[in-house]
């Protein structure tokens, strides 16, 4: 690589980054964390790169899901358990019903620095610096709150870090064991999603003990028993990104430690910025978030620069357009990616573009959007004879109320009642699963093709 090394994207144009008072304790505390044990082992990061080059083959299906933001005061065990719960439930139905693997990565344990549409907040007159994300500043709208403090890089890590832990037990410690498929299920899910859900954690089982009578079972088969599950976030505070950049000792090569994969947002993508500079040198698998604004053109430099090797499972290209521009901005991106033989994973993340203020004032998706824009992306890529290769979603196990419709019917009135998030709005256990079962349907057709 190039010119590259972990820090050489200081001193380049960077977008969206606070504004620390004390350099030299963001110094010291970037001293710290460079010290600090990594969350993840270049060997993992390296299975996932090959599942997902499996993913951009068409041969399994990415679902990547989680908080918009991760925040210190939602920290406990039970949201992440409930996170895990959802997830592996959506797995499952693509599998069982959509008859293909799943591989799963969590907007989890590093989700904290956040982009914002405006760097200050005005209310009631008041006009203070934008809250963005627990791991820089704090939500509260007060002049202390929101001033940068360093300390927080040090909290989050250690936040990601428990998470990252339990995740690890989750996945391999039995709970993720095919066997307990019927546990996945949340109390408070909606009925006709439970029901749909239950009929299948049935036949699910009636197989297993099938199988089981064969003398196949999860206790002699680690693929029953145990899942694979990855951790990912936006890299934007790229001070955090730089401390957790090690020399990977089996292969001399620069991994980011601090997440599997990492992916770059819509809003800091220029291609002679920073984020793209940090990005185009660590070996992770890593995602660039396309909206409506990017041209043809540029997305072939970027891709040539992230992806010089034209690699399989590097590079994912997360489309966030909304409902209503994936027709006019979709098919002549993957066209052009297409025609230049790059080597993607084409993923969907229907939530981005679909954001609109309610008339009570929440920030909120409709659940028609999200799903309509799923079911474009499909049929783009159906169209052009490409890969659909996943979801990118912002969803949580908590029966919240912040996205509007979906068949438990959430209206603009509902959202008060239980909206918790920090950041965008997210589809709840019961929205998540019927997106599930949207996709699984799909998923099956296009593979009888
Ligand atoms: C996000 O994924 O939370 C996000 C900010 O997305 P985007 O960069 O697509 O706006
Ligand atoms: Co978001």
């Amino acid at each position: 690589m190039s010119n590259w090394n972990p820090s050489s994207w200081r001193g380049l144009p960077i977008l969206q980054q606070p504004t620390y008072p004390d350099l030299n304790k963001l110094k010291e505390v970037e001293k710290r964390l460079g010290s600090l044990p990594p969350l993840v082992f270049a060997g993992e990061v390296r299975s996932l790169k090959e599942n997902l080059a499996k993913v951009g083959r068409g041969d399994a299906f990415l679902l990547q899901g989680g908080d918009c933001a991760e925040s210190f005061a939602e920290f406990h065990a039970d949201n992440i358990r409930d996170t895990f719960k959802v997830m592996m439930q959506m797995a499952v139905v693509m599998t069982y019903a959509g008859s293909v693997p799943v591989v799963k990565i969590g907007r989890m344990a590093g989700q904290f620095a956040k982009p914002r549409s405006s760097d200050t907040e005005i209310i009631d007159g008041v006009e203070l610096a934008s809250y963005r994300g627990d791991i820089i500043n704090g939500i509260d709208f007060t002049k202390d709150a929101r001033v940068p403090d360093p300390e927080r890089l040090v909290k989050a890590y250690n936040q990601a870090s428990s998470t990252q832990n339990l995740l690890r037990a989750f996945a391999s410690g039995g709970f993720a064991d095919l066997k307990q498929v019927h546990k996945w299920n949340l109390d408070f899910a909606h009925h006709d999603v439970t029901k749909k859900y239950e009929n299948m954690a049935h036949n699910i089982e009636e197989s297993l003990n099938f199988m089981e009578a064969c003398g196949v079972s999860s206790k002699t088969y680690r693929t029953l028993r145990e899942t694979d599950f990855y951790t990912s976030h936006e890299a934007l505070l790229l001070n955090y990104e730089e401390a957790f950049t090690r020399k990977d000792s089996l292969t001399n090569d620069w991994y980011d430690v601090s997440a599997h994969m990492l992916w770059i947002g819509d809003r800091t993508r220029q291609l002679d910025g920073a984020h793209v500079e940090y990005m185009r040198g660590i070996k992770n698998p890593i995602g660039m978030k396309v909206g409506p604004s990017m041209k043809e053109d540029d997305l072939i430099k970027l891709v040539n620069t992230l992806n010089p090797d034209n690699e399989e499972g590097r590079l994912n290209l997360i489309v966030r357009m909304g409902a209503s521009k994936v027709e006019d901005h979709m098919p002549s991106l993957v066209r052009a990616v297409k025609n230049e033989g790059l080597n993607v994973v084409w993923s969907c993340d229907p939530m981005h573009g679909n954001v609109y203020k309610s008339s009570n004032g929440y920030k909120t998706r409709p659940v028609d959007d999200i799903l309509s824009e799923m079911k474009q992306f499909f049929q783009v890529h159906k169209s052009e004879g490409t890969v659909a290769g996943g979801v990118h979603l912002e969803m949580t196990g908590k029966n919240v109320t912040e996205c509007v419709g979906g068949s438990f019917q959430i209206t603009e009135e509902d959202l008060g009642s239980r909206y918790h998030t920090h950041c965008d709005p997210r589809l709840n256990a019961d929205q998540s699963l019927e997106l599930a079962f949207l996709i699984a349907d799909t998923l099956k057709e296009s593979r009888k093709q």
